[in-house]
């Protein structure tokens, strides 16, 4: 009764805010292009994937004679013989921390990225970010292009680049596609409950558990169930996360030391807790973009006596949301097997015990 009493109150204040809660992509799509072919194909890219698209213009434009690669003096001739040049950008991007993904476009100029690209990846901190490499060429492949980019800067996650020469819309979904599913928690990093930053790759081999909570909402008592599992599990490897988030019913209210220390004695919880984080809309931290794209409504357990209650509230702010894959509230749960893909995501509603089967189906060696 005090749970429905509680959810209740947080329905009021929840009010029609849902609605505004849409998953956003934080997609950039930078090219550099002397001669127009790789800026049509970063066009059509920018259009396919949904991305915001920024030229990388040198200072000092190259002129044809510049770009003449039969003589040896020629500008892009030294350019491309001097490792250590660095041809200066005009102009900054300014909103670079904002984006998670960054295509990256060059036509391949003696079978690898012109020098300005290392000015350009010299100018950013690529943190946290995934790039993606992409290139026109009369006939050279992309492949020598990724391997010099991997090799210099090996800090940065880079997924496989594709060459963009005269591609249609399809074959670039599909490439899209096939570089979404590649990624894996492992790409990601987030601040502890101390605010210091941990890098998921660190959880490599272990079975993850990724939930958002709150200290003041009916799912609450969830917590004792979580941290059974994790005493339960974790000598075979499961590690449990807890994101607190105040999105939902303003129920996170507190700083991370007052979560940390509500959670470890209301509920005795050992396992690890992040700083709060948003987990829907434009601020959506990077992990929850990503977790979300994996894996969407998984549908309210029937016999659990608050999916009525959460499906009148979410009906009226947004007829469609079982469509969307927005958190819907608080304990949402993902489930992400040892090689760091997610296997599975289980609503509110669904109470720590009935994740005992999967867990230890994903924790069978
Ligand atoms: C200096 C220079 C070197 C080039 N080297 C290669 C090469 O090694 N292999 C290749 O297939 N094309 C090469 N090209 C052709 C370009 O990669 C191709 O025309 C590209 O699509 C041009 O893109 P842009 O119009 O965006 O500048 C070279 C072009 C220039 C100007």
């Amino acid at each position: 009764m005090k749970q429905i009493s509680l959810f209740l109150a947080a329905l009021m204040m929840f009010g029609l805010s849902a609605s505004s809660q849409k998953q956003e992509k934080k997609t950039l799509v930078t090219y550099f292009s002397a001669t127009g072919t790789t800026k049509a194909a970063a066009k059509q890219l920018k259009t396919v994937v949904g991305a915001d698209l920024y030229e990388i213009k040198p200072a000092k434009p190259y002129t044809d004679a510049d770009l003449d690669w039969r003589n040896k003096q020629s500008r892009s001739s030294l350019e491309m013989k001097d490792k250590s040049s660095r041809p200066t950008i005009a102009g900054k991007l300014k909103n670079m921390k904002d984006y998670d993904v960054v295509y990256v476009g060059f036509p391949i100029w003696w079978n690898t990225c012109p020098t300005i690209i290392n000015t350009f990846m010299e100018s950013y901190d690529f943190k946290g970010k995934t790039v993606i490499p992409f290139a026109t060429s009369g006939s050279s492949s992309i492949k020598q292009s990724c391997e010099d980019l991997k090799k210099t800067y090996p800090q940065v996650n880079w997924k496989e680049g594709k060459l963009l020469n005269r591609v249609s819309k399809k074959e670039l979904e599909t490439w899209i596609k096939s570089v979404n599913t590649m990624s894996t928690i492992y790409d990601y990093t987030a601040l502890s409950n101390k605010g210091e930053e941990v890098n998921f790759s660190d959880y490599r081999g272990k079975v993850l558990l990724i939930v958002n909570t709150a200290s003041k909402c009916g799912f609450t008592p969830q917590y004792d169930g979580l941290e059974a599992l994790y005493q339960k599990y974790k000598d075979q490897g499961l590690v449990i996360i807890g994101f607190p988030c105040d999105q939902f019913g303003h129920q996170e209210p507190g700083t991370n030391e007052e979560i940390e220390e509500f959670c470890r004695l209301n509920h005795g919880v050992t396992f690890p807790l992040m700083s709060k984080i948003e987990v829907n809309g434009k601020n959506a931290h990077p992990i929850y973009r990503w977790l979300e794209s994996q894996a969407g409504f998984a549908g309210f357990t029937p016999e659990h006596p608050l999916s009525k209650l959460l499906d009148e509230m979410l009906s009226k702010a947004d007829s469609a949301y079982a469509s969307n894959p927005d958190i819907k509230w608080n304990f949402t749960k993902f489930l992400i097997n040892r090689k760091g893909e997610v296997v599975g995501r289980f609503e509110p509603t669904a109470e720590p015990t009935a994740l005992e089967k999967p867990i230890e189906e994903q924790l069978l060696p």
